[in-house]
């Protein structure tokens, strides 16, 4: 067993992701002096958009005001590691789920009143307050109370005694467009909060404002910003570029397998799409889309390689890409940067969304939680 472990040790990760907690900061600063507001639900939901929970919360931890997540798997794996940072999660639960919610100190959000009752009954019942946010619909289509039934369900869950009610929030579809639809969104929810006040009924926090309405909207309704994709540095649309500067996170970096020399003619991968025109020099980089490079990118995908920019070879495989080095000279074990810097390149998740026809958020939630997670201060 000892030797298994040993033997271990020697195995150096062929493809591996490193994090700038540096940056990290960095854009939550930004987010925080952009939005003039101090709280923050910072959304590390799904793996932290694919950077890794473990590595992200580590960083933010003791610096927000709420960690948010979509999971009760990720809720819990949080509260153990990091008790003092109040969690925020964003999904449903269903009853079998909700004890271990209670018990595990979980800030929840409710859609609906027939749940609010359900958590206030069995929190009563465990003898404990369970803190909730009310998510309210103005407009988003999904979880929510619908804004007209609103008022009425939120004054019912005033009166349930196993219930915090300390937040109330909603979603925007259009968030990055200041449009009619996002206005009326607001006056509506503005109103919801009014009537409610006028009730005697107040929420310590309101809060709608993600990536891109934290950088386009400007409104006292709300007092705690939910940003997830700017803080670790990506833009949710390429019309915000110019309203704040955040920096990457993230690098993904691989290492060759295998070097190839392929004739004039030959071809490379799956449906025999590459066909080289020239010799040429082809590097096999571990890497494929069961690890989260986009299958649809490989037409349009580069890579890069000691400063410099080179395409793929023929399509993503599962466990392989191929990269064309034309005549630049590699070897095995040599690193090749597949999303991030290299000298004076770069290449973001924004770009390699564009090239497969996606956004941005689906490029790095969909890394392989696998990967091994490398901190860089
Ligand atoms: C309810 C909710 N709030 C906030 C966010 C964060 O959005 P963004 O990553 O665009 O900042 C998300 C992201 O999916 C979300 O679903």
């Amino acid at each position: 067993m000892a030797e298994l472990t040993q033997n271990r040790s020697v195995i150096q990760h062929s493809s591996w992701i490193e994090l700038r907690t540096d940056r990290l900061l960095k854009n939550l600063q930004t987010l925080r002096k952009r939005s003039g507001q101090t709280d923050v639900l910072a959304v590390i939901k799904a793996n932290a958009y694919g950077h890794g929970l473990e590595e992200i919360a580590n960083a933010l931890a003791g610096k927000v005001t709420y960690f948010g997540v979509a999971t009760l798997r990720e809720a819990l794996e949080l509260k153990e590691h990091h008790p003092q940072t109040p969690v925020f999660l964003f999904g449903h639960l269903f009853s079998h789920e909700l004890p271990a919610a209670l018990l595990g100190g979980i800030t929840l959000s409710v859609s609906s009143l027939e749940k609010a009752r359900e958590i206030s009954d069995l929190s009563e019942n465990l003898g404990r307050k369970t803190s909730v946010h009310v998510k309210i619909d103005t407009g988003m289509g999904r979880m929510g109370i619908p804004i007209r039934e609103a008022a009425f369900s939120v004054e019912e869950m005033t009166k349930l005694k196993g219930l915090m009610l300390d937040g109330i929030y909603m979603h925007f579809p259009t968030a990055e467009k200041d449009d009619a639809f996002r206005r009326t969104q607001v006056l509506a929810f503005g109103s919801l909060i009014k009537t409610l006040e006028q009730k005697k009924i107040a929420f310590r926090f309101r809060h709608a404002k993600n990536s891109a309405a934290t950088l386009t909207l400007k409104d006292p309704l709300f007092n705690m910003i939910r940003p997830g994709l700017t803080l670790y540095g990506i833009y949710p649309d390429p019309g915000l570029k110019e309203t704040a500067q955040f920096e990457p996170v993230l690098s993904l970096k691989s290492r060759i397998v295998l070097v190839k020399k392929v004739r004039a003619g030959e071809s490379v991968g799956y449906g025999r799409e590459f066909i080289s025109e020239h010799d040429t020099t082809i590097a096999v980089l571990p890497f494929g889309y069961s690890h989260g490079y986009p299958y649809a990118a490989w037409k349009n995908a580069s890579v890069l390689f000691k400063g410099k920019r080179y395409s793929l070879a023929g399509k993503v495989s599962m466990d392989y890409i191929a990269v064309n080095l034309g005549n630049t000279e590699a070897k095995e074990g040599d690193t090749v940067t597949l999303l991030g810097e290299d000298q004076m390149e770069r290449i973001t998740a924004e770009d390699i969304a564009g090239w497969a026809g996606t956004i941005p958020y689906e490029i790095v939630t969909r890394l392989n939680s696998h990967l091994p997670r490398i901190v860089i201060q």
